[in-house]
């Protein structure tokens, strides 16, 4: 049977639990408007697949701690921050299943509340003096902004190659599941070689996941926020970046071309997405993937057992089979 993420959340249920309590209050607001959309968004709320991955590893790494709640909840802040954010820089109208913040309060909106996520994250550490995770997650942050617009400059000149999305998703999504495991490992009070190996390891998962997300957008099931967007955005992904290396010369120019000025139309955007199929595209992705996943259980396995460590490999396993 298909893992489920309440199954793996078994041995973390009451930490999640607590930490869901904690998360909502982290999140509180005076300003009315502000609580209305805090109480919009923690209703919505995503797979927290980031605080599994902080809890897990601190678990596999000798004890899930009161600041490893801290350090789960500044990561999940963050991450709900860039997604309100990266809705308005992608110009989405859906996110979990529902209307996207900018859709339902416009884009003015929703930058200052992806600021004041971000700034609630940022208290949440500095007054409990948990300056060493400030330092591993502040990283991810910068990273994250360098890889969004990395992203953006090449798709503005559509010269993207495939060493270069490595690049990319690994310093817009790895680089935050990366420190996922790092937080972990550095909460339970482990040594910087640790917790360094529980950062690689983070980032190879990090890496696998940004690769199913992208194949998502491929594809035609609901996953909760919108499809083919990423050709309209003119972001080319791994799969078709294959696909263009293997083309002719025609075709390529012809794909080029339909990426660059025909993204608006529905018929023309199914166009290249037959096209990245009939190439093997989504093979090649899915390759990729699964690569990476290889690399990250490779890792973990130096690791001793424990139910942290299976319910980890579970979640690793889930974040390439998931079906959102
Ligand atoms: C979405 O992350 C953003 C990416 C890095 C692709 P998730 O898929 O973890 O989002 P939620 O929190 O479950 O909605
Ligand atoms: C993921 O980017 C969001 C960040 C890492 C900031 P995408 O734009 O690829 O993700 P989705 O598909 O909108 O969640
Ligand atoms: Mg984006
Ligand atoms: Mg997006």
């Amino acid at each position: 049977m298909a893992l489920q993420l309440k199954d793996i959340q078994a041995p973390i249920a009451s930490e999640m639990q607590e930490f869901e309590k904690k998360f909502r209050s982290f999140m509180k607001s005076n300003v009315l408007l502000l609580d209305q959309i805090m109480g919009y968004i923690v209703k919505r709320k995503g797979k927290q697949m980031r605080p599994m991955f902080v809890f897990l590893t601190a678990g596999v790494n000798g004890g899930i701690k009161e600041e490893t709640f801290r350090g789960a909840a500044l990561i999940e802040l963050l991450h709900t921050a860039t997604l309100v954010h990266d809705d308005v820089v992608d110009d989405a109208d859906y996110r979990r299943g529902f209307f996207s913040i900018n859709a339902l309060w416009k884009n003015k909106i929703a930058v200052l509340v992806g600021d004041y996520l971000l700034s609630r994250g940022l208290l949440l550490s500095v007054d409990n003096g948990d300056f060493d995770l400030l330092k591993i997650v502040s990283n991810a942050v910068r990273e994250m902004s360098e890889g969004e617009l990395l992203q953006m400059a090449k798709a503005r000149n559509l010269d993207i190659t495939e060493e270069v999305y490595y690049q990319i998703i690994k310093q817009k999504t790895a680089s935050l599941i990366a420190s996922c495991c790092a937080v972990g490992a550095a909460t339970a009070g482990q040594d910087k070689e640790t917790i360094e190996k529980m950062r690689s390891f983070g980032e190879k998962i990090g890496m696998a996941f940004q690769i199913k997300d992208d194949l998502f957008d491929y594809g035609t099931s609901e996953i909760g926020k919108p499809l083919g967007i990423d050709i309209k955005e003119k972001k080319m992904t791994l799969p078709l970046i294959y696909a263009l290396q293997k083309a002719s010369w025609l075709d390529k120019k012809r794909i080029i071309y339909i990426v660059k000025n025909q993204g608006n139309k529905r018929s023309k955007v199914d166009e290249v997405i037959s096209f990245v199929k009939n190439s093997g595209g989504l093979e090649y992705a899915t390759e990729k993937m699964n690569a990476y996943h290889q690399e990250a259980l490779a890792i973990l396995a130096d690791f001793p057992d424990s139910v942290y460590k299976q319910a980890l490999t579970d979640l690793v396993e889930f974040t390439i089979s998931r079906k959102k």
